[in-house]
């Protein structure tokens, strides 16, 4: 039995004092909730501030990004150790926002990935098809080819650590999430490769998120769909009632 995962996603909204008021309020509301795993990944800026704040508490802070090199000349980037002590303990990888915006490609998905499972980071890596290859019927090879390439020398023992996050691109900040059988359809097809490619038992302990216009009146149904253990929410994780209202509907 996977627990559910709800991860909030704030992309480049909220400063530090804004995050830190937003996680003291977050944390009174998700006290008595068990049953789901939660991570909110704010910007670098805010990650030590908001590590002390969620100190002891059910929630874990993550980071949007990394580079793959422990240190060295690489202006504007942060390593896994660095996010690790600054209190990250998860990491998005691969968002399709750096895929399209920052070039991001499933081989430096894959070298980000393991950079973060060698900090001890738990990445959460991000896959899914544009609007285009799902029309041109594309989706299931698009994801088959992120999976093999982006989880690229991962171990089973490794696999079952991680977390990945199927997001349909076209759902992305649109307000059009997938029906329950869209996804229900590309994570059945995940969870059939995990299987094929690294065993019955890794792939049934690895989560496997939905994201793309989560909110509180559709996760109810998006977590029924077979194979959804959870999701990587943006718009609305930015304000804690409706992010506690996600939560409430993923527990189990
Ligand atoms: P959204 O973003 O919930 O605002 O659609 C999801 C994501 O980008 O992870």
């Amino acid at each position: 039995m996977r627990t559910p995962l709800i991860a909030g996603n704030f992309k480049m909204f909220k400063t530090v004092p804004e995050t830190v008021a937003y996680l003291i309020e977050l944390r009174a509301l998700v006290r008595d909730v068990h049953g789901v795993d939660i991570v909110v990944a704010p910007p670098f800026t805010a990650i030590h501030a908001a590590a002390a704040v969620v100190r002891d508490s059910n929630i874990a802070i993550g980071a949007q990004n990394l580079h793959w090199e422990r240190e060295g000349a690489f202006t504007g980037e942060v390593s896994a150790p660095m996010l690790f002590v600054a209190g990250a303990r998860v990491v998005i990888v691969g968002h399709s926002e750096r895929r399209t915006l920052f070039g991001e490609t499933n081989e430096s998905v894959n070298k980000k990935m393991h950079a973060a499972i060698v900090a001890g980071l738990v990445p959460i890596v991000c896959i899914g098809e544009t609007l285009e290859q799902r029309t041109r019927h594309e989706t299931l090879a698009v994801l088959d080819r992120q999976i093999k390439e982006g989880l690229d020398g991962l171990t089973g023992a490794q696999l079952a650590g991680i977390v990945l996050a199927y997001e349909p691109v076209w759902a992305i900040g649109t307000g059009q999430n997938a029906t329950p059988a869209q996804a229900g359809e590309a994570h059945f097809h995940i969870r059939q490769r995990l299987k094929q490619w690294f065993g019955l038992e890794a792939s049934d302990r690895c989560r496997v998120l939905y994201g793309g216009s989560v909110k509180p009146d559709n996760i109810g149904t998006l977590m029924a769909a077979p194979d959804v253990d959870g999701a990587l929410v943006g718009g609305a994780s930015l304000d804690p009632k409706a992010f506690l209202a996600i939560i409430r509907g993923a527990a189990i």
